[in-house]
């Protein structure tokens, strides 16, 4: 059985979606700050899906979850994830990706739950020195908190690993995650600053405008590079991970991505062309913190695990990002 934190966020259900799809038995818990009741709709519908509302660095709960089911993995979502907030309310960060965290980890050492599968972040590698593929060995530099929690996050389950070594984790570097599922009906309802969400939003004419923050990137149209990977393509990455500890059970961090660039104009256009909305896009000036381009390289995932993807297709991640907002 399977505890699934955070299984009400946009990537958290599409994730349990897969797991449910594929007869794994599935517990989530969830408080709703930042997840949809009505993706727990859906999950709903599954026989083999149990949920519990409440705060997943709540011990008491946790006891009560672990003690009357048989958890075997947990496969670990919930989180503030706004970089931008983190900036302004760092404790909020450190307290909930951390602090919760460590009593959820102290409930899996306690009760023997052995795997454990973590949403690590690109941001662990801060603003890159370079602009070839990034590898898990590249330094990682934390530029803001919520990058450097997902870091503690790794560090906190390496020591926790070598101090009891039947436990083993796998840690996913997911790089920009978006889309909406193609098999599911779920996707991102939360508001959000992911590029590919705010311009389906403009596509869909629930936004006037949105910025292009610099064009004087040392990049092939001036606009920062990103990896962008469809949700359902990443739930997959869970899968695998989830049999490869199984398997194996060795502690492993993965980046996951396509270990394609996508600029940001490249991006707006095609959602331009996929809607048939020319909305307005106006430059602004570079934002502190943005790396001119972050593409992973995937070959360690790929080459140590079975995972394969199908969706690496701009258009169609924005056409499902786009009938989504059509949708919600
Ligand atoms: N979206 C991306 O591009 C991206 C990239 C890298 C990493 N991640 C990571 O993936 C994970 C999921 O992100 P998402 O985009 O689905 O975000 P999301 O906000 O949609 O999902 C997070 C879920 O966790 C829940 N949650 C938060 N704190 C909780 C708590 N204390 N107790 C119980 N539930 C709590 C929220 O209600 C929400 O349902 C996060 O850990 C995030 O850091 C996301």
């Amino acid at each position: 059985m399977i505890l699934i934190t955070g299984a009400a966020g946009y990537i958290g259900s599409i994730t349990s979606y897969h797991f449910l799809k594929n007869n794994y038995k599935v517990i989530g818990i969830d408080n709703i700050s930042t997840g949809n009741a009505r993706a727990l709709e859906v999950l709903n519908k599954f026989d083999n899906f149990k949920f519990y509302e409440g705060n997943f660095g709540n011990l008491e709960l946790l006891e009560q979850i672990v003690t009357n089911n048989k958890i075997d993995f947990v496969v670990h979502f919930a989180a503030n994830t706004s970089v931008f907030e983190s900036t302004q309310n760092p404790l909020k960060y450190h307290d909930n990706n951390v602090s919760n965290m460590i009593n959820l980890l102290k409930i899996c050492e306690k009760y023997d739950i052995n795997n454990f599968i973590f949403s690590s972040s690109a941001a662990t590698y801060g603003e890159p020195k370079t602009n070839e593929l990034i590898t898990e060995d590249t330094p990682k530099n934390p530029i803001n908190p919520y990058g450097l929690t997902k870091l503690i996050g790794e560090y906190i389950l390496n020591d926790l690993s070598n101090a009891k070594k039947e436990f083993n984790f796998i840690a996913l570097r997911y790089f920009n995650v978006a889309g909406a599922s193609l098999i599911a009906p779920l996707g991102q309802f939360s508001k959000s600053s992911l590029l590919i969400k705010i311009a389906a939003e403009c596509a869909a004419n629930k936004r006037d405008k949105m910025y292009l923050y610099g064009n004087d990137y040392n990049t092939p149209d001036g606009t920062c590079v990103r990896d962008y990977i469809h949700v359902d393509d990443l739930a997959i990455a869970h899968i695998e991970a989830l049999k490869y500890l199984k398997n194996q059970k060795t502690s492993q961090a993965f980046n996951v991505g396509y270990s394609k660039g996508t600029s940001v104009k490249e991006v707006i256009d095609i959602m331009k062309k996929i809607s048939g909305n020319d909305f307005k896009v106006e430059m602004a000036d570079r934002r502190t913190g943005d790396p001119s381009s972050l593409v992973a390289s995937n070959k360690k995932i790929t080459s140590l695990t079975d995972w394969k993807y199908s969706n690496d297709n701009l258009e169609l991640i924005c056409k499902s990002a786009y009938e989504w907002e059509l949708k919600i």
